[in-house]
């Protein structure tokens, strides 16, 4: 341990030296910070220390690692999201005073967030919720930060974050997002959309595949893509994983990899939260289903049983990028309408631009498209991406090889539960008339719960005997 006794010097103290912790830590003391940490299991504790060369001060308990700090101490913690906080709360905050700043970087859920920040304000201590995105890689050299709180807590914390968020073109991948919870909130959001771009590149994957293309074919197609408006992190990565070959010699590594995607939450929580906002996103919930579906691989295999290999005859791969993209915008509409109705409904001023600049570098969904809605919000389509006359026409122009993928992949029994999500999201938006008169007959019909005639300007509720013989 290199803990200097009675000194208070540090200025940041970092809880839980898992991986992103520790990433994290070395990534603030990279840039001329002094930092302790400490973790209750001792080998991960003394593992970080000593990837840091001694640099990092390793504290033997929480007292320690608190008497460290310089006042107003800032405290972050990196320990999993849920009951874990709470408990480290309990111990940390009797050890705190007045105008501390407690710094969570989980992936915590918004309301929990909230909680503890009204728990923490009762004590004089200020609480940040960090979303935190890029793995391993984004912690270790540059994330893309989301942190919510008050004013003043940002602005204690602002220094370290802007030290070590990514730089791209645009500035820093960090922003004061709002306050409360709304930067666990805007990384729910930003989970929801990384579930649905996997999703689309899946899809996309699987039609390819199906079509005959093997691996090394399919890391062409890409790496083509990942120069055009697909560009990002998402589908550079799929590109490196077809190249990939099987160690044991068994053709292509992904090829073995077993079908059965797994979740921590996050998904899970937007799509939640989104029918509790009353926000359609159906290319979230999709990707969301998707990974349900595939978790239930020993029915699908026995429910499969002596059914021929689904294929598709002929595929282009260009209506597949065309397909994505349109996909892919549809997918973000829906994410950034549901953060602009939490912004309402949470009294959050969320600046979605900001959001997107913020999301271009460090995180998993970086991409060439976050320029896109930059500018998108720039022209001002804050009631909505679709608005945008820019985007609309880019739909315009990719709907018709969009339908053609997802007409082939239904014909050919594949499931494109995103691809075609979007899509009909797409056409319901841009349908002036829905058949939702009929649901509303209905509902009259059997439960009189009103409705409204179409060309009745002052919206009288109306009731009618529908099932009384004319
Ligand atoms: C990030 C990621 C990360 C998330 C993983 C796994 O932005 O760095 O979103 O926070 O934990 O992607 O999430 P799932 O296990 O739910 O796929």
């Amino acid at each position: 341990m290199t803990q200097k006794k009675g000194q208070s010097s540090a200025e940041l103290g970092v809880i839980g030296m898992g991986v992103m912790g520790r990433s994290l830590a070395l990534n603030v003391m990279d840039r001329g910070f002094e930092v302790a940490v400490w973790n209750r299991d001792r080998e991960l504790l003394d593992g970080a220390v000593a990837a840091s060369g001694g640099r990092l001060q390793g504290c033997t308990d929480l007292a320690a690692l608190v008497a460290s700090l310089k006042r107003p101490r800032r405290v972050l913690l990196m320990i999993t999201a849920g009951k874990p906080v709470d408990l480290v709360l309990a111990d940390l905050v009797p050890l705190l005073e007045r105008g501390d700043v407690v710094v969570d970087g989980g992936n915590s859920w918004f309301e929990d967030t909230r909680r503890r920040m009204r728990e923490l304000a009762a004590k004089g201590l200020h609480f940040v919720g960090l979303g935190v995105s890029g793995g391993e890689e984004g912690a270790r050299h540059g994330p893309s930060l989301m942190p919510g709180g008050s004013p003043e807590a940002y602005a204690a914390v602002a220094p370290l974050l802007e030290a070590i968020a990514a730089r791209t073109d645009a500035g820093l991948c960090v922003t004061h997002v709002g306050p409360d919870g709304a930067g666990h909130f805007v990384k729910m959001v930003h989970n929801g959309l990384e579930y649905a771009d996997m999703q689309l590149l899946a899809e996309g994957y699987h039609l390819l595949a199906a079509s005959g293309l093997d691996a090394p074919r399919l890391a062409e197609v890409f790496e083509r893509w990942n120069r055009g408006p697909l560009e990002s992190f998402l589908v550079e990565i799929s590109a490196a994983i077809f190249r990939k070959r099987d160690p044991k010699g068994r053709g292509w590594l992904v090829d073995r990899v077993l079908d059965r995607a797994e979740q921590k939450g996050t998904g899970r929580w937007t799509v939640a939260v989104a029918l509790e906002q009353g926000v359609a996103v159906p290319s979230i919930a999709a990707a969301l289903d998707g990974r349900v579906l595939s978790s239930r691989k020993a029915e699908r295999v026995a429910l499969a049983a002596g059914a021929p290999p689904r294929t598709l005859a002929k595929l282009d791969a260009g209506d597949v990028e065309s397909a994505l993209y349109g996909a892919k915008i549809a997918a973000y509409a829906q994410g950034f309408e549901l953060l602009r109705t939490a912004a309402q409904s949470f009294g959050w001023a969320l600046d979605l631009a900001e959001l997107a600049r913020i999301w271009k570098g460090g995180c998993i969904i970086r991409a060439a498209f976050l320029d896109v809605l930059r500018g998108a919000f720039a022209r001002g389509a804050r009631g909505g991406l679709l608005s945008d006359p820019a985007l609309r026409a880019e739909l315009e122009a990719r709907a018709p090889a969009w339908r053609r993928v997802v007409a082939a992949a239904v014909q050919a029994g594949l499931p494109v539960p995103a691809l075609s999500a979007g899509l009909s999201y797409l056409d319901a938006m841009t349908s002036a008339r829905l058949p939702q008169n009929l649901v509303q007959a209905q509902r009259d019909a059997f439960g009189a719960h009103t409705f409204l005639f179409s060309d009745d300007p002052e919206g009288r509720p109306q009731h009618v005997e529908w099932l009384q013989p004319e």
